[in-house]
């Protein structure tokens, strides 16, 4: 029965693309947004069975298309499997296809006249960043600018501490005690002192039953990748640095963090020193091929 709606549906948008091209154009569009909507009912989960074999087909070709299946594609073959086996007389009709995005309409956002859209596409991290630093009052600056952060419910789930001075040898000797270091006597670690100031990003989320814990990190990587960003624009150096030993005890501990904070890692920030200034004014460093970053389901 599912199947026969599936049939008779085809077969309508089939014929009223022979009548004219106007009405042909309306009647695909149509076709294709019922397709849409059965199938987003059916990642749902609320579905009649022709939607469960467009889907699944749909799924098929996806499937065919890439080496290795995603897990929701192989689960919903799985539920395909189990549908065809109880109903064997059901034949799949409709062949959806993957159609990628549309290109064809010119862009009228400009990324290298927008401002804001230029320091994104340029931004770069600094390995090597010079003595001068912003101070604290900076700091708060940047942090108003940034709190404007995509965060599910308000939760505030991040927070960064300032670390200087000697500071930055108390995180060396956490490091240390970590990794089982054991110095001589005046020697230190000194991955810490590659910039007179580190900011430390602590993901702290809280208990939400709308909010899962994971929703809360995306907050705090993202309040991460701002502050980065902010810098850059306000002309700083800075590069995020993080390592196996970040969530160890011994560093947890000097940073003061409770059983579910996670530490995302240290913010190394500083003046860009003038060599790198010159380079950056002439060094090209193409950006990734944005076609990789953009599909459609
Ligand atoms: C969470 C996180 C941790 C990182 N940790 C390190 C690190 O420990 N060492 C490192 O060399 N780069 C690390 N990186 C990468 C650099 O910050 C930087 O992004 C990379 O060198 C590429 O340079 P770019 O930002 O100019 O593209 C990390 C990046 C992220 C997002």
């Amino acid at each position: 029965m599912g199947e026969l709606m599936g049939s008779r549906k085809k077969d309508k948008c089939k014929k009223s693309k022979h009548k004219d091209r106007k009405r042909s154009k309306d009647a695909g569009d149509a076709c294709e947004v019922t397709k849409g909507r059965v199938r987003a009912h059916f990642l749902d989960g609320n579905t009649g069975p022709w939607a469960k074999s467009l889907a699944a087909q749909e799924s098929q070709n996806i499937q065919g298309a890439r080496a290795e299946p995603s897990p929701r594609d192989r689960a919903e073959t799985n539920s395909t499997e189990a549908t065809a086996a109880s109903a064997t007389d059901r034949t799949a009709t409709v062949t959806p296809t993957r159609r990628g995005p549309d290109y064809s309409a010119p862009s009228s956002i400009d990324i290298v006249a927008d401002p804001v859209l230029h320091a994104l596409s340029t931004r770069r991290s600094i390995s090597k960043v010079d003595p001068e630093t912003p101070n604290d009052s900076d700091l708060l600056e940047i942090i108003r600018s940034i709190s404007s952060v995509a965060d599910h419910k308000s939760l505030h789930p991040w927070r960064f501490l300032i670390i200087r001075g000697n500071d930055r040898n108390r995180l060396g000797d956490a490091l240390d005690e970590a990794a089982g270091v054991v110095r001589k006597p005046g020697e230190t670690n000194t991955k810490p002192l590659r910039a007179e100031l580190l900011l430390a990003l602590v993901s702290s989320p809280v208990e939400h039953d709308k909010v899962p814990e994971w929703e809360q990190h995306v907050t705090a990587a993202g309040a991460g990748h701002l502050l980065e960003l902010a810098l850059w624009q306000a002309g700083w150096g800075v590069m995020w640095r993080s390592g196996t030993l970040t969530n160890t005890e011994p560093v947890r501990r000097l940073h003061r963090l409770t059983d579910h904070e996670l530490l995302m890692g240290w913010f190394y920030i500083g003046a860009v020193p003038e060599r790198y200034r010159q380079r950056l004014t002439t060094s090209t460093r193409p950006l990734p091929k944005p076609e990789q970053f953009l599909d459609t389901l």
